[in-house]
């Protein structure tokens, strides 16, 4: 007789620098080199996964509950704060003391509808008419999170006018104030976009028509367009379960839909422009020039790992679950006369987790800051590289030795206009001890290493996007 016995699996992403924290902190910071910049003022958030319970079932990086770390900077110094996106799921969890939801890689229960996967708003983070939003990368409620002391206050539907979920990474422009926005489904209609006026009210709604389930993670837009996505990495069913699937054979598509004219028809007018196949999580941004649109991003060629038609560029390419991440910065060109396509490398560093000027999106930026990967298994940012968009020179900081950083806002200093008068600021952790400080880099020379190092009282893990809310948009009544 043969026996069998099932290797349980154990994420990488449970332990180490990855392992959740439990504890929710406030605490003084203490400065331990430099000196807090006079011009640093704010609030620097940072959203993450954190289980609150031991998960059920396998665990992906992505089914954690939300937490949110900050830095407050003020005249007094920094103060740290963390705390748990309490999301509707994690109430029901908490009042169980177990949890109830599987994730993503386990099959979807279905008598959970409409919470088939759990909310756990654990993605993303964006400062939108007065609000701090956490926000969820399949889709969900935006969370409302008070600042600077992140108590959940609630889910926003932008008083009644929102139809829809929202995904991650919502864009503000701002020149007109409004917050554009995706949700997507694995079901019909699949990706819908939205716009919500500057004083809080969704003015349009239209469905994108994408032919079938796309993993959807970013928008783009200029003055005049919309960019978004439908990229040949779709959810398939397969023996009655859902599993993701990267075809070669098929084009990625990038549509521009018109910002302005008519909006209110269901379905979006979209202007398809077919290229090489690829995925791309984030964009740094788009523009519009000359009779073009331009977009910048991280384009992934081949990001389904385990397939043996999909053989990885480098060896040491980082993997979450199925998820191989080989990003690379490119640029594409989307010429309005012949509805030709251009496409260029910017840089040959694996690096992700873009960030612009937030004041630039929409229109031509400079620079962006990109997370440096670290050649291993696991996703881990090594260092931060500047890029200038107009020299395509690089400049960088590697973290200390077994140090890793996460993303880093551009935080202008206080009073300055211009896109390189900066600073970047980051929660930096030593693996082999979770020693925890937050780093702050002048944007304009990060090849001279932090201007200030801040001791951090508790580990911070490892996490996802962050957010800095300038000092003048909080409310201090
Ligand atoms: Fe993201």
């Amino acid at each position: 007789m043969t026996m069998t016995t099932r290797v349980e699996h154990r994420s990488p992403y449970l332990d180490g620098m990855y392992a959740p924290v439990q504890d929710e902190v406030q605490a003084d910071l203490e400065v331990i080199a430099g000196e807090i910049p006079a011009d640093l003022r704010g609030v620097f958030t940072r959203n993450g996964s954190n289980p609150r319970f031991e998960p059920e079932g396998r665990y992906h990086w992505f089914d954690g509950d939300g937490m949110v770390h900050a830095v407050h900077f003020d005249d007094a110094g920094a103060h740290y704060a963390n705390r748990y996106v309490r999301t509707r799921a994690l109430a029901v969890e908490e009042d169980a003391g177990e949890a109830l939801w599987t994730g993503i890689l386990e099959p979807p229960d279905f008598s959970k509808f409409p919470d088939v996967f759990k909310d756990t708003a654990n993605t993303d983070l964006v400062f939108f008419n007065g609000e701090l939003l956490a926000l969820w990368w399949l889709g969900g409620d935006a969370y409302r999170v008070s600042l600077p002391d992140l108590e959940t206050l609630g889910t926003e539907d932008f008083g009644g006018t929102l139809q829809t979920h929202i995904a991650a990474h919502p864009k503000v422009d701002p020149v007109t104030g409004e917050l554009l926005f995706i949700d997507y489904d694995p079901v019909p209609p699949f990706l819908t976009l939205g716009v919500v006026s500057p004083d809080g009210e969704v003015v349009r709604s239209q469905t994108v028509e994408v032919g079938g389930p796309r993993l959807q993670h970013d928008i783009a837009f200029s003055d005049d367009w919309i960019v978004v996505f439908d990229f040949p990495f779709m959810w398939e069913q397969a023996d009655g379960r859902s599993r993701l699937a990267f075809h070669r054979d098929r084009p990625s598509r990038f549509g521009l839909v018109a910002r302005h004219g008519d909006t209110s028809a269901p379905v979006a007018d979209v202007r398809w422009f077919e290229t090489d196949p690829c995925f791309m999580y984030h964009v740094c941004g788009a523009w519009q020039e000359d009779g073009v649109v331009k977009l910048v991003g991280c384009e992934i060629a081949d990001p389904l790992a385990n397939d043996p038609a999909n053989a990885p560029d480098l060896p040491d390419a980082p993997q979450i679950a199925m998820l191989r991440l080989e990003p690379f910065l490119t640029e594409w060109t989307f010429h309005l006369d012949d509805g030709t396509i251009a496409k260029r490398r910017l840089d040959d560093q694996m690096a992700e987790f873009p960030r612009i000027d937030v004041r630039r999106i929409g229109q031509p930026f400079r620079y962006s800051y990109l997370m440096r990967f670290a050649e291993r298994s696991e996703l881990a940012f090594d260092g931060v590289i500047r890029h200038d968009r107009l020299t395509g020179e690089t400049t960088s900081h590697s973290w200390p030795e077994g140090w890793y950083g996460c993303e880093t806002p551009f935080c202008p200093k206080a009073g300055a206009a211009g896109e390189a008068e900066g600073y970047l600021v980051a929660f930096v952790v030593e693996e082999a001890t979770g020693r925890s400080e937050v780093h702050v880099l002048d944007a304009e020379h990060l090849e001279e290493g932090p201007v200030c190092r801040l001791a951090v009282p508790a580990r911070v893990p490892a996490g996802y996007h962050s957010w800095w809310v300038p000092a003048e948009d909080l409310v201090t009544s």
